[in-house]
Order: C-alpha cells, then structure tokens, then sequence
C-alpha cells in the first residue's frame, strides 16, 4: 500500500474562482459567516470549557433557529394527521407537507413532485429501492456494480437483495488518492449488468465522483442508476434531470433538517412500475380480503403516518440554504478545505488519507503513533468535535489499510478560526503522546 500523502488540494473550478476574487464581488466576498453563525444558537455552546468548534457535519448538520421554529409553529398551531380528516388542522397539516414536496422538487430541479417520496433517511431510501425495484428486476446471476467507497447504507441493502436472489455485487475501485478508476468501471459492465450504485461524494474521504459520466455510461448499456447523495446534497448543487439519474437518495439531518427525515426521487416511470415497499394505511386505493389496490406514487411509497413535522422542519432547511446559495456555501467550504489541507499538509506526524483532486470538504487523517479514537477524544477535550473510526465504510478502510481515521468535515457555518483551532488540537494531542 503506498503512502497517501498530501499534494496541495486541487481545488474545483467554483474553489479556484473564489479564491482568486476574493476581494471582488464574488459570491464568496458577499458571505457574511459571522452573521450566518447567529443562526445557530447551538455554536455558542461550550464543550469541555472551550468553545465548541464543530467539525462533524459529515454525520449530522446543525439547525439554524429558522429551522427550529418552523417546527416550534407547526407543534403549535398547525399539527394533525395527514390525508385524512377535512378538519382545519388536518388540512393546513397536510397542505405544509405538500408544500414541503414541491420545495424538495425545485431544490433537486425533479421534474415532478410526485417523483419526490419522503423517507427516514437515505438508509431508508436505498432500502426502498433495494426491496422494491431490486425484487422486482433482478434475478439469480444478475450483477449490481458498487464502489469501494460506499457507506455501509449503500452495500448492505445490495447484499442482502443479492445473496436473496443469486446476484453478484461488482465493485469499482479507486487509486490511492480516493478517485474511481473509470476505465475499471466500464470494464465491469457486461449483458448482466443491471443496476449501478454511487455515491455522489464519499462520506470518509470527501471525494466528489464523476456521477454524470458513470450515469451516461450505464445508459449507454440500458443500465439504471441509483445515486447515493447524502454527503453532496448539503455541499453542492443537485439537479437530477441534469444528472439524468434514475434515482437519488439523501437526509434531512445532513442538511441542517431533522433527524428521521429523507428523500427518494425515482423517476415516475420507474416508480410507478414498482411495488409497495410497506404496507398499511395512505399508500392504499381499495382493501378488501381478497385483494388491495394501491395509490398513485407518492403515497403508495409512504405507508402509515409519515414524519409530517419532520418534512416541514426540512423544507424549511431547505429554504434556509437556498436564500444563502449552493454556489455560495461550495465556494465558502472550499476556501475552508484549501486552508485546512494545506495547513494538515505541512505538520509533522500527520497523514491526510484521500487526496482526491475533487473534493467536498471532509479532511481524513492518521497522527503517527496515535489511535484515532485517542485522538477523537483529546480533541473533544479542546472542544473540537470529530468523527473518528471506520465511518461506516469498513470496505473502504481494507482497501487503505487502516481500520479507522480521524475525519474533519466542514460546513458552510464553519471559520477559517476553526481550522486553527483544529491544528491547534492536533499539536495539542502530539504533545500528549510526545
Ligand atoms: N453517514 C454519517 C457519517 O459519515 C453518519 O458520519
């Protein structure tokens, strides 16, 4: 295994644009961090008698207080069951959860939005998929190609689906610095290619794959693909009729939504052919003994009472984010990540593991001689908050031969203060093992 050492970050065109013009007015110059963190009432806390500098936003986003009180409003004047009552709370509830639909349509540019099914999260999503239109389409000796740098949510599913039906899982690999290799890729497909699945960007390493050629590719062989997108809807800008996906799963709490909430858009063709994933109440049309006929998508995907608050409390992320600009908040974590890498880069004792020339901004590391769970530890000790272990991609992990790092990731409330403060920690952890 060699070394996976640091070269300069390679930044994006929209990084390297707004680096450059910093001082003109760029979207970059126009955003105010100092403002947009008085949003957040949950970055003036205090950990271990230091201020918090949270650096995990790869697992969980924080929620601006426009978030919270959308859900504070709703709890208090507008909470009812859904679709099911003519009563003035179920009406205002169930006309806030289709509002909710239709701002997750325009964020994602769906064409429909009956093509956008609320699910609890990606997990949830990629099951979705996996138990309906995975059941449904493929067969004993089929093949389902992966990467190496899934999460845990999108091979599992997979596994199970083809250990059920006596599928094959192929697995695209990716060089020392975390990119997909694309002709190794192509080289997988064959006449039992059935589906691929992707993620948009790596949640250990932050790479950002080449998801619209690995898209056409598959076309090209009449092959659909399901894009896992829950580390790329919070940091880039997601159009899937630009990407022509045929599905494309993410979270709410990712993007400074609620926990329990998540997206699939699925192409109506697609869902519509599919069966129910759950059955119970709202996803019905007729029930009788002998036989249930089922709604029209959505509903016929959203069996029983869905998360309704939930829903409403990602909207309102949603909307949060999109009055700051996706263009605005890549370019903000990109000069985050530059300085970051860069300043990891020239310490002594530290490796940056994913080196990738396009990334989100997510910073693995190993400290010579120092477990990572010590390090995730100490840290917390100076108040920075990171993730450390196999970040639920343990394949991927084997493949660097480690079995765990340290892992900063950004958001676009984060400071250039808290990558020092992140450097500061990581001297301040050698010296304790010095
Ligand atoms: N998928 C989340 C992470 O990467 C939990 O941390």
């Amino acid at each position: 295994m060699s070394q996976l050492l640091a070269p300069k970050p390679n930044l994006s065109p929209a990084a390297t644009a707004a680096t450059a013009s910093a001082n003109t007015a760029s979207p970059a110059a126009a955003f105010d961090v100092a403002r947009i963190r008085h949003d957040f009432p949950i970055l003036g806390l205090s950990v271990a008698g230091k201020p918090l500098v949270y650096l995990d936003n790869a697992a969980s986003s924080q929620m601006p207080q426009a978030v919270i009180d959308r859900l504070v409003h709703y709890q208090t004047h507008e909470h009812a069951n859904i679709h099911r009552a003519v009563h003035y709370l179920s009406e205002t509830a169930t006309a806030a959860y289709e509002a909710a639909r239709v701002t997750l349509q325009r964020f994602i540019n769906a064409p429909e939005a009956r093509e956008v099914i609320f699910t609890s999260g990606t997990t949830d999503s990629i099951n979705l998929v996996a138990q309906s239109w995975g059941r449904q389409n493929i067969k004993a000796g089929d093949e389902i190609i992966l990467t190496v740098l899934e999460h845990h949510s999108n091979i599992v599913p997979w596994q199970m689906l083809a250990q059920e039906k006596g599928a094959t899982i192929r697995v695209v690999p990716m060089n020392d610095a975390g990119e997909l290799e694309l002709d190794a890729y192509q080289a997988l497909f064959n006449a039992r290619t059935r589906l691929v699945c992707v993620g948009h960007v790596s949640n250990a390493l932050g790479s950002i794959h080449p998801v619209k050629e690995m898209i056409d590719f598959a076309h090209a062989h009449g092959v659909p693909v399901l894009v896992d997108g829950a580390q790329a809807a919070p940091h880039l800008a997601v159009d899937v009729q630009a990407l022509g996906c045929d599905f494309y799963a993410f979270s709410g709490h990712k993007l400074c939504g609620p926990t329990g909430i998540g997206i699939l858009y699925g192409r109506a063709a697609l869902l519509e052919a599919m069966p129910p994933y759950k059955g119970g109440g709202d996803m019905i049309h007729t029930v009788t003994f002998e036989k249930t006929t089922y709604a029209p998508i959505p509903n016929k995907f959203e069996a029983g009472t869905p998360p309704i608050a939930a829903a409403i409390g990602l909207a309102a992320a949603v909307d949060y984010i999109s009055g700051i600009g996706m263009s605005v908040i890549a370019a903000h974590e990109h000069s985050l990540l530059a300085d970051a890498t860069e300043q990891l880069a020239a310490m002594a004792g530290v490796r940056l593991i994913g080196t990738a020339r396009h990334k989100a901004a997510v910073l693995s590391f190993a400290l010579q001689g120092i477990h990572p769970h010590d390090v995730g530890t100490l840290l917390n000790q100076e108040g920075v908050a990171v993730r450390t272990g196999h970040h639920c991609a343990q394949p991927l992990m084997a493949r660097l031969g480690v079995a765990a790092t340290s892992r900063a990731s950004f958001a676009f409330y984060n400071t250039h203060a808290d990558v020092d403060a992140l450097v500061a920690g990581i001297r301040a952890v050698q010296k304790v093992f010095a």
